[in-house]
């Protein structure tokens, strides 16, 4: 089984795009982002383990922090070749391993199979079975690991975004595109009424992990399938898989409806050494 839909967005396509805008600014951006999610946890030595890994762009930040042996994998073929791309140009000699591959198709088979820092921001809510994906992603985590994980939060606008994303990552290009420029046009509309400068925006955008303005509105708009969770949900689901929580970022409730996107939570588990031993 690879995937639990028939049907998904082609996210490697947005990613080959953004690798070739990628530079050192926007690594260094993402190690920088990639150090505050872990605050406290080094990765100096560590085994790392990307799911969903896209551009390949945080597995390089995992390399520049020092994993010692960093594993990536993602669905799509193309986000394989990208992240491949990626990790030959700015980390050729680093002990990586890229596969193409489905969480649902991944299974630790033994206790080398698992990994001290296990890494998913903004993929298992685009699996299909959100929640099965993160029990699999979850029997990654090494004993006394930790599992950073990003999920769309919920909002009151989650079922309209279902079904746009559903309709967009159908659409040839030649459509996203419009769909895409006036999206982009309204969001930054929001950006001024909230008295920031639109253009300020997108030149800093990189600041959000290394990313991109443009690449994350096509992002939004077509990442299908689709699905959210709260910040209770998640943390019930964790302690209920013998995990505690380490640290939670951007969990307040989402602005506006949701009108403009939901964005991630970020979460950071560790296994509960003491539910465990019992
Ligand atoms: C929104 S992107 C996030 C990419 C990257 N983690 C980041 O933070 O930039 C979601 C990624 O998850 C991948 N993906 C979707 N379903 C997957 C699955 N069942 N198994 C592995 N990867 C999957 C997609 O191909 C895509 O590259």
């Amino acid at each position: 089984m690879t995937t639990k839909t028939a049907h998904r967005f082609a996210f490697g396509d947005n990613w080959e795009k953004f690798s070739n805008i990628v530079s050192n600014r926007e690594i260094d951006e993402a190690v920088e982002n990639l150090s505050r999610i872990v605050q406290g946890i080094s990765l100096d030595d560590k085994s790392f383990l990307d799911i969903g890994c896209g551009s390949g762009l945080h597995s390089l930040a995992a390399i520049r922090l020092g994993a010692k042996k960093v594993s990536a994998f993602d669905i799509d073929p193309v986000s394989v070749q990208t992240t491949q791309k990626l990790l030959s140009s700015y980390a050729h000699d680093a002990p990586v391993t890229i596969e193409e591959k489905s969480i649902f198709d991944a299974i630790p088979a033994n206790e080398q199979d698992k990994y001290d820092i296990v890494y998913s921001w903004g993929v298992l809510h685009h699996t299909g079975d959100m929640w099965g994906a993160i029990k699999k992603a979850a029997e990654f985590v090494a004993a006394d690991g930790e599992i950073v994980i990003a999920i769309y939060k919920k909002s009151p606008l989650c079922g309209f975004w279902r079904v746009e994303k559903s309709i967009y990552s159908r659409l040839p290009s030649l459509l996203q595109f419009p769909i895409t420029l006036l999206f982009s046009m309204l969001y930054l509309v929001g950006i001024s009424l909230k008295g920031k400068n639109p253009i300020k925006y997108v030149k800093t955008y990189r600041s959000f992990r290394g990313m991109n303005f443009w690449h994350d509105m096509i992002d939004w708009l077509g990442g299908y399938p689709y699905e959210s969770a709260t910040s209770d949900e998640m943390k019930n689901f964790f302690c209920g898989l013998g995990f505690k929580v380490v640290s939670e970022y951007n969990v307040t409730p989402v602005k506006a409806m949701g009108l403009f996107g939901c964005g991630c939570a970020e979460y950071v588990f560790s296994r509960n050494e003491e539910e465990n031993e019992n």
